[in-house]
C-alpha cells in the first residue's frame, strides 16, 4: 500500500518538479515589458532570463521599497509580498536567455 502511495505521489509531483517553478498570478503584467521568458519586449526594458535569483530578488525588493527610483518599476511591482515577489524572481531567474527581439 505504501509503495502505491509512494508511486502516485511521484507521478503527480514530478512533471510539476521537472516545468521548474509555477508561472506566478503576476506575471502577466511584467510579461509586457520583459517577456512571459524574461527577453525584453520594449525598448529601455531589461531582459530577466537567466538572471541570479538573489539578485532578481534584490532588485524587486529595492523598487518596492523604494530604494531604487524607477517610477515604472515601483508601479508595476506594487506592494507585493515577500512570497509573490519570490515567486517572480524565481521564475525569471529559471528561464533560458533567448535571442533578444531586435
Ligand atoms: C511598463 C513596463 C514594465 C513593467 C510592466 C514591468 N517592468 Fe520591470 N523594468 C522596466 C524597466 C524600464 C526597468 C529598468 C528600470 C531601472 O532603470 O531601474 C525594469 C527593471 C526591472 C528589474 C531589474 C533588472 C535589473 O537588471 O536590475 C526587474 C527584476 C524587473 N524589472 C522585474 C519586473 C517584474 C517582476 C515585473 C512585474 C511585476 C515588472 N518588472 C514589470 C519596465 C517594466
Amino acid at each position: 500500500m505504501r509503495t502505491v502511495l509512494i508511486a502516485a505521489f511521484l507521478l503527480t509531483a514530478l512533471p510539476a518538479l521537472a516545468a521548474g517553478p509555477v508561472k506566478p498570478a503576476r506575471l502577466g503584467l511584467c510579461a509586457a515589458c520583459h517577456g512571459e521568458t524574461g527577453m525584453a519586449q520594449i525598448p529601455g526594458a531589461p531582459n530577466l532570463a537567466g538572471q541570479r535569483l538573489d539578485y532578481l530578488r534584490g532588485a524587486l525588493k529595492q523598487y518596492r521599497d523604494g530604494r531604487r527610483n524607477a517610477p515604472l518599476m515601483k508601479a508595476a511591482i506594487g506592494p507585493v509580498s515577500d512570497q509573490d515577489l519570490d515567486a517572480l524572481a524565481q521564475w525569471y531567474s529559471a528561464q533560458a536567455p533567448g535571442q533578444a527581439t531586435p
